[in-house]
C-alpha cells in the first residue's frame, strides 16, 4: 500500500503499490533539483525534462506521501477563492488572467494523460455550486457574474447532481476529476524514461549557494544543481511565506451507496466550511467521495468529531451502504487568495517555490509546473507577476530566510522522566495522546494500542510553537505553520525538517536526541 502522512487510509493509497524508481544514473551536476514528489514536483520535473533539463526529484518519504495522496482530486477552474474576491484583491484583468492560467493547466493535464497514455480514471465533469438560503442566493448571484466575467463558462441551473435541498444553483463547465496517485505515477514514469532521476526517503536538510548554483544537502548526501525548486507544499526553513499561508485540515470519506445513484458531476454547497461531493470508480467500484468540516491545523480539540459530523452529514442525504474509507489531509490558504509561485522570497534567484494552493492543488500544481518551467528555462513566464511570492509586503523586523537545518535547543538533554509518572499524569487510554506538564516541563505523551508510552518534546522544531494531538490521524500537529509529526515525533509534513526531541522514559535514563 502507498504510505501517507497519517494513520487513516485514503481511497488512493489503498488502490496501488508504492512507486519504485529506477536506479539513479551517475550525474555530477544537475540542472534542476526538485524537492518534493507530489503532483507539483513531478509535474514540474516532467516539463523541465521535456525541455532537456537534467532533473533530480528528492522526496523525503515516497511519491504522493503528502497531500497528493490525501486530496479528493477535484480539478477545478471554479476556484475556492471566488472570482469576486480575486477581482477585488487583484482587479478584473487579473481575475481573467487567473482563470486563463487554470484553463491552460487543465489543458496540460488532459494533454499529459492523452499523450502519455496514463490510465488514471480521468473524466470531464461540470461543477455545481448551490445556495441554501437568501444570503447565499445573493452571494451566488455575484459569484456567477464574476465567474463569467473572468472567462469561465457558467450558468444558472434548476437541478443539481446531489439529493440535497437548494434554493439557487450555478454550473461551471469544463471541470474534471481523476485518480491523483495514478496520474502522478504516470508522469513519474514518463519523467524517468526521459532520463530524470527520483530518490525517495531523502529529505532536503540544507542548501548552500555556490558559483554554479546550489549544493543541496540531504540526509543521504549532497547534490549539486544550477536551480532548486521547493515543491514541498510549504517550503522548509523560516520564510515570509510561513506568515502568509495558513494550514487547514479537511476531512473526506469514500462511501458506497445503497441505491447506486452516484453523482457524475462535482458539487459544492456554500456553507463555511463548505462540503464537496463527487464520484470516482476505483477497481471497478464506484465511490461517492464527500468532504468538508475543515478547521485550522492544530485547532481541533477532537479531530475524530469532525469525521462524525461529516458522516452524519453524508447519511442525512445519501443512502449509505458502507463507509469504505475516511481520511483527512492538509492544505495551505494564501493570505490574499491566490498561490505563491516563483522566486522564493529572500533567496538568491536560483531558488524557486510553489505554495498556497488552498483547496485547488490539483489545478494549481500544473499552473506552477508551466510557470516554473518557463522561469527556469527562459527567465520569464506569462503569469510571473500575478503569482509572484515577492508580492508580499515585508514584515518589519522579519529576517527573510533562515536556513532550515538550524539547530534546535535541546530542552530535555539533562532531565529524567519515568514511565509510571508520565502514565499517571496523562491518564491516557490506548491510542490517546496529550501534552502534559511535568516538573516544570511540557511533555507530549502518547500511549499506543498495546499500552506502551512514547514521549517527545511538544516544541515544534520549526519555530518552537507547541504541537497538539490529532486523534484522527494519530499525529502531533503544529498550529503555527502546519508542521506535523507522527506519534513518535518523526516529521510527516514541513515546514519542520527535524523530528521532535525524543524523551527517553524507560527506567529513568537520560534523554537522548534523535
Ligand atoms: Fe512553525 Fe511549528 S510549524 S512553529
Amino acid at each position: 500500500m502507498i504510505q501517507r502522512d497519517g494513520r487513516c487510509t485514503s481511497l488512493w493509497q489503498d488502490s496501488g503499490h508504492s512507486y519504485k524508481p529506477a536506479p539513479l544514473r551517475n550525474v555530477q551536476q544537475y540542472d534542476v533539483i526538485i524537492a518534493g514528489g507530489g503532483i507539483t514536483g513531478i509535474s514540474t520535473a516532467l516539463l523541465l525534462a521535456e525541455r532537456g533539463k537534467r532533473c533530480l526529484v528528492l522526496e523525503a518519504r515516497e511519491l504522493c506521501f503528502g497531500t497528493t495522496g490525501g486530496t479528493t482530486a477535484h480539478i477545478n477552474t471554479l476556484l475556492d477563492t471566488p472570482y469576486t474576491t480575486i477581482a477585488k484583491n487583484f482587479g478584473k484583468e487579473n481575475a481573467k488572467a487567473v482563470a486563463q492560467s487554470v484553463k491552460e493547466a487543465l489543458q496540460l493535464i488532459k494533454s499529459n494523460i492523452s499523450r502519455l497514455g496514463i490510465d488514471c480514471g480521468f473524466s470531464e465533469a461540470d461543477a455545481y455550486l448551490f445556495a441554501q438560503n437568501d444570503a447565499q442566493d445573493k452571494e451566488l448571484e455575484q459569484l456567477l457574474a464574476a465567474t463569467k466575467e473572468a472567462g469561465v463558462e457558467a450558468d444558472l441551473v434548476n437541478d443539481i447532481p446531489v439529493p440535497i435541498p437548494f434554493t439557487t444553483a450555478m454550473r461551471a463547465k469544463e471541470q474534471a476529476k481523476f485518480h491523483p496517485v495514478k496520474y502522478v505515477f504516470g508522469l513519474a514514469r514518463a519523467f524517468e524514461a526521459m532520463g530524470g532521476g527520483i530518490i525517495q526517503q531523502t529529505r532536503v536538510t540544507g542548501v548552500e549557494n555556490n558559483d554554479d548554483g546550489v549544493i543541496v544537502e540531504t540526509d543521504q548526501g549532497r547534490f549539486a544543481a544550477t536551480d532548486l525548486i521547493y515543491a514541498t507544499h510549504i517550503p522548509p526553513g523560516v520564510n515570509l511565506l510561513h506568515l502568509r499561508c495558513v494550514p487547514y485540515r479537511s476531512y473526506a470519506m469514500a462511501v458506497q451507496l445503497e441505491d447506486g445513484a452516484y453523482p457524475e458531476d462535482l458539487s459544492y454547497d456554500m456553507e463555511d466550511p463548505y462540503h464537496y461531493y463527487r464520484t470516482q470508480i476505483v477497481k471497478g467500484q464506484p465511490y461517492l467521495i464527500a468532504g468538508g468540516k475543515d478547521h485550522k491545523t492544530g485547532e481541533a480539540e477532537n479531530a475524530n468529531a469532525h469525521f462524525l459530523q461529516l458522516e452524519s452529514h453524508i447519511r442525512k442525504y445519501f443512502p449509505v451502504k458502507e463507509i469504505s474509507y475516511k481520511w483527512s489531509s492538509q492544505y495551505f490558504e494564501p493570505a490574499d487568495g491566490i498561490p505563491y509561485i516563483g522566486h522564493l522570497p529572500g533567496q538568491q534567484e536560483h531558488i524557486y517555490v510553489a505554495t498556497g494552493f488552498g483547496g485547488n492543488g490539483m489545478i494549481y500544481s500544473s499552473v506552477a509546473a508551466i510557470l516554473l518551467r518557463d522561469l527556469v528555462c527562459t527567465g520569464i513566464a506569462q503569469y510571473e507577476k500575478l503569482f509572484d511570492p515577492n508580492r508580499l509586503k515585508p514584515v518589519a523586523g522579519f529576517t527573510n530566510f533562515i536556513s532550515h537545518n538550524a539547530d534546535v535547543v535541546k530542552q530535555f538533554a539533562m532531565k529524567l522522566f519515568t514511565r509510571e509518572d508520565l502514565d499517571l499524569l496523562a491518564e491516557l487510554a490506548p491510542g490517546e495522546g496529550r501534552v502534559v506538564s511535568y516538573e516544570g516541563d511540557k511533555v507530549a505523551v502518547y500511549k499506543d494500542e498495546n499500552g506502551a508510552i512514547q514521549a517527545v518534546s511538544p516544541t515544534c522544531t520549526h519555530l518552537q510553537c507547541d504541537v497538539k494531538w490529532n486523534n484522527a490521524e494519530l499525529s502531533w500537529d503544529c498550529p503555527c505553520h502546519g508542521a506535523r509529526y507522527d506519534a513518535s515525533g518523526k516529521v510527516l509534513n514541513g515546514p519542520a525538517s527535524m523530528n521532535l526531541e525524543e524523551v527517553m522514559i524507560n527506567k529513568g535514563v537520560e534523554h537522548s536526541k534523535k
